[in-house]
């Protein structure tokens, strides 16, 4: 019996299977607003198996996208765009989850495959970034401290969003407070040098996180299933830490989330990472331990059986893929195969159904 294809329950939200599609961003929009490309990038994953699908990270504010081509959900042309896509994740029977998100000092960057790097110049369509301190990740432009007004500015962005999110349809809210964004550059003391009740200590440098949740689980109510990402190590001495996360994991379900997506790094250039297959696993494993929570595994998760062993070793509840999908956009058919768990095909493809 495959772990990773029995179904699971959180709230009112079931999900088929554990083998989740990872948040991914596309880059492909126009003004926030999503296009074809993004309705049939993850549509496919759903007639693939996938048993939730969280899409890419979504700026709640427009000076919190990473780049001029991001998603948002700060206004209700961008919600109307979602509701189709979120109904086709739903006719291929998966769930939708959408990851909100604020890149504070590492937004208005150029998108991966632009001819420049580093931070787009208002000149050229980019704007004036933010963070807890006005001190700039290597490479990009200097940001500007948020005084207490801004941070009321971002809890609201976030409470906004994911009313918008659930009009739309969408069953899962993850908050982006990972990979280097404003709310993980809050979180650890390399980016966060404030002297008022957001810095200092980590119950302070927790706060902004925790009032985004509880400003969150206020809008979407008790039925909603609610993720928070986090980085859980920054790789990089003097950071934030394991431990640390764990403990941030705890207060964070305390205050109504969920789950844990366990991820690490993104916060400053000179991180060192050692990556490897199922490299964040142990991390995952620590939050989850430590801070007797459930917890998702993500990176370089490739393999079915890898994926299976992750859940029966009890290091992780669920399992995040990212560029496996990528790969193989049918992988949770490829892998139930692999593991002889018999689940439901579409209709569609029936003929091609492993027997
Ligand atoms: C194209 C691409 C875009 C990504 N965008 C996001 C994102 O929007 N939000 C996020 O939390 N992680 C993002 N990530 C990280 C993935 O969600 C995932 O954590 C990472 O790729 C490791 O998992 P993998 O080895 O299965 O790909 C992105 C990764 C890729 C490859």
């Amino acid at each position: 019996m495959s772990i990773l294809f029995s179904p699971v329950s959180i709230r009112s939200v079931d999900f088929r299977n554990r083998l989740w599609v990872s948040p991914m961003c596309m880059y492909s929009a126009v003004d926030g607003v999503v296009q074809e490309w993004h309705h049939t990038h993850l549509a496919q994953f759903a007639s693939g198996g996938a048993g939730l699908i969280v899409a890419e990270a979504t700026a709640v504010v427009p000076e919190g996208r990473i780049s001029p081509r991001d998603v948002g959900l700060w206004n209700d042309e961008q919600r109307d765009a979602w509701a189709p896509i979120v109904r086709a994740i739903h006719d291929r029977g998966a769930a939708a989850g959408i990851q909100l998100a604020h890149a504070g000092r590492k937004a208005s960057t150029w998108w991966p495959w632009a001819d420049d790097r580093g931070s787009v110049p208002e000149s050229k369509g980019g704007w004036q970034t933010t963070a807890p301190s006005a001190i700039a990740f290597d490479g990009f432009a200097e940001p500007i401290a948020l005084d207490g007004s801004g941070i009321d500015a971002v809890v609201d962005g976030f409470a906004s969003a994911s009313r918008r999110a659930l009009d739309a349809g969408f069953d899962v809210l993850e908050i982006h407070g990972a990979h280097g964004y404003l709310l993980h550059q809050f979180l650890s003391p390399l980016s966060n040098l404030r002297d008022d009740e957001y810095g200092g200590t980590l119950e302070n440098r927790a706060r902004l996180l925790l009032r985004v949740i509880d400003a969150v689980r206020d809008t979407a109510g008790d039925g909603v299933p609610l993720f928070v990402r986090i980085s859980a190590t920054d790789h990089a001495e003097g950071g934030f830490t394991a431990e640390e996360a764990a403990l941030v994991g705890h207060w964070a379900t305390e205050h109504g989330a969920d789950l844990i997506d366990v991820s690490s790094g993104g916060l400053v250039a000179h991180q060192q990472i050692d990556v490897f297959p199922g490299y964040q696993v142990p991390l995952a494993e620590t939050v989850r331990q430590g801070g007797r929570i459930p917890v998702t595994a993500v990176g370089l998760i490739t393999a079915a059986a890898q994926a299976e062993k992750v859940l029966a070793d009890g290091a992780a509840d669920a399992i995040f893929a990212g560029r496996e999908w990528l790969r193989d956009p049918h992988f949770a058919l490829r892998a139930a195969h692999e593991l002889g768990a018999e689940i439901a095909w579409p209709p569609q493809y029936d003929r091609a159904h492993w027997r």
